[in-house]
């Protein structure tokens, strides 16, 4: 896609990753992902962000169609991830920028990545500090771990925006600009995945941050994030109301259930499982980790109840997969969860305690006996399959309704 104007003088100078499908190495981009990177033209031009190293030359080809890059005087370094940063040592070298700015923590980290930086102009800014460029101000904000310590915001007050780097981004590759121009539902949905896979153990740094830019009293008529779609008029607070939702974890009439399964006994006990809570009123996703990634396990868990997890014992444990998931979802830190276990074995039948340590150490609570059966379910057992699924949906009703 080529540059765009945003608002009057401020221009989108990003690329398009129609092909990205492995995000970062641990999570998924169904629909591609967009690298967002701003110019404004001012007395002072900026550049804030940059690319992927190897879309470098393409975002060039896009500063170019609005000015030389050479005329490019500061550049503002939001974020140090490389998908923000790759391209910034091509750029450094193209505009030779008087300044750069970053966040204390940037600062502090930029050599790390790139030590080359130890001859670049760098200005380490702070939460309220800001520059004129001459028509305007830039006023920036630290984002610190969402998602990284270095993560920082741009505000750009004459025009009320708000540059707000990895937070409220969207996996998606589109020709459409903003969220106003696409389907409501996909677009709340990939805000809500992203979130959940990438954001979610921030959720309390998260709270007290949006309650800093609510104190701040700051007008804001656009968030141009660092990923996919824009967001302007009614969807700046939607989306502000989107993450105070998703970072409070308000656990609804909802289950989600994981499994792997060999010869798809664990799975008729997942079945059952799922009928005992469809049957009380809980909305149910069955997740088996052969069909699905862990991310699309994510993307249903932050406002579920309760989290079920099966896997027959193998070799002594659990099954890759589902080891996979837990791992990943630990990480996430998901809260105010029921958890429960089920499994089938054949002759030693210890992954029922291990699936209910990783939900212990998880904090949920466990208040059912897990349920594992030797070789294939009877009758009696998935009716005691059922039976906990009726159990597990009382639970999650009297927490729903604490
Ligand atoms: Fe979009 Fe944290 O990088």
């Amino acid at each position: 896609m080529e540059a765009f104007e945003v608002k009057k003088d401020v221009w989108w100078v990003g690329t398009v990753d129609w092909v990205c499908r492995n995000f970062h190495g641990y999570t998924t981009s169904q629909r591609g992902t967009t690298y967002n990177a701003f110019l404004i033209k001012d007395e002072k031009n900026v550049l804030i962000d940059t690319v992927k190293s190897e879309y470098g030359p393409k975002m060039l080809c896009n500063i170019a169609h609005v000015m030389e890059p050479e005329k490019v005087d500061y550049i503002v370094v939001n974020h140090l991830e490389q998908d923000h940063s790759g391209a910034l040592s091509l750029l450094v070298e193209k505009t030779q920028p008087e300044k750069i700015f970053c966040s204390t923590m940037g600062a502090k980290n930029i050599q790390k990545i790139y030590p080359q930086s130890k001859d670049w102009p760098i200005v380490p800014v702070k939460t309220g500090d800001s520059i004129s460029i001459g028509s305007r101000t830039l006023t920036f904000v630290e984002l610190r771990m969402m998602h990284w310590p270095d993560n920082m915001g741009t505000y750009v007050s004459e025009d009320k925006l708000f540059i707000s780097s990895d937070a409220f981004g969207q996996n998606w590759a589109t020709s459409e600009k903003f969220a106003d121009e696409v389907d409501r539902s996909e677009f709340t949905r990939l805000l809500r995945r992203y979130y959940n896979n990438i954001i979610m153990p921030y959720s309390p740094m998260v709270l007290k941050k949006l309650d800093e830019i609510e104190k701040m009293n700051i007008e804001i008529d656009m968030i141009l994030p660092d990923h996919g779609l824009l967001i302007r008029g009614d969807d700046v607070p939607n989306v502000l109301n989107e993450y105070r939702e998703l970072a409070l974890q308000k656990p609804k009439k909802k289950a989600v259930i994981v499994y792997d399964t060999m010869w798809h006994s664990t799975e008729k006990m997942a079945n059952a499982v799922a009928s005992g809570l469809a049957e009380k009123g809980i909305s149910v996703k069955l997740f088996y980790l052969k069909a699905n990634n862990h991310s699309d396990v994510m993307e249903e868990v932050w406002d579920a109840g309760a989290v079920i997890v099966g896997s027959p014992t193998h070799n002594n444990g659990i099954m890759p997969r589902v080891a996979d998931c837990l791992t990943y979802m630990k990480g996430l830190r998901p809260q105010k969860k029921i958890g429960a276990a089920i499994g089938s074995f054949g002759w030693s039948g210890e992954s029922v305690n291990i699936l209910t340590e990783h939900l212990k150490n998880m904090g949920m609570d466990t208040p059912v006996d897990p349920i594992k059966v030797q070789y294939v379910p009877d009758h009696e057992i998935l009716k005691k399959c059922v039976e906990m699924g009726r159990t597990l949906a009382d639970a999650i009703i009297a927490k729903v309704e604490e």
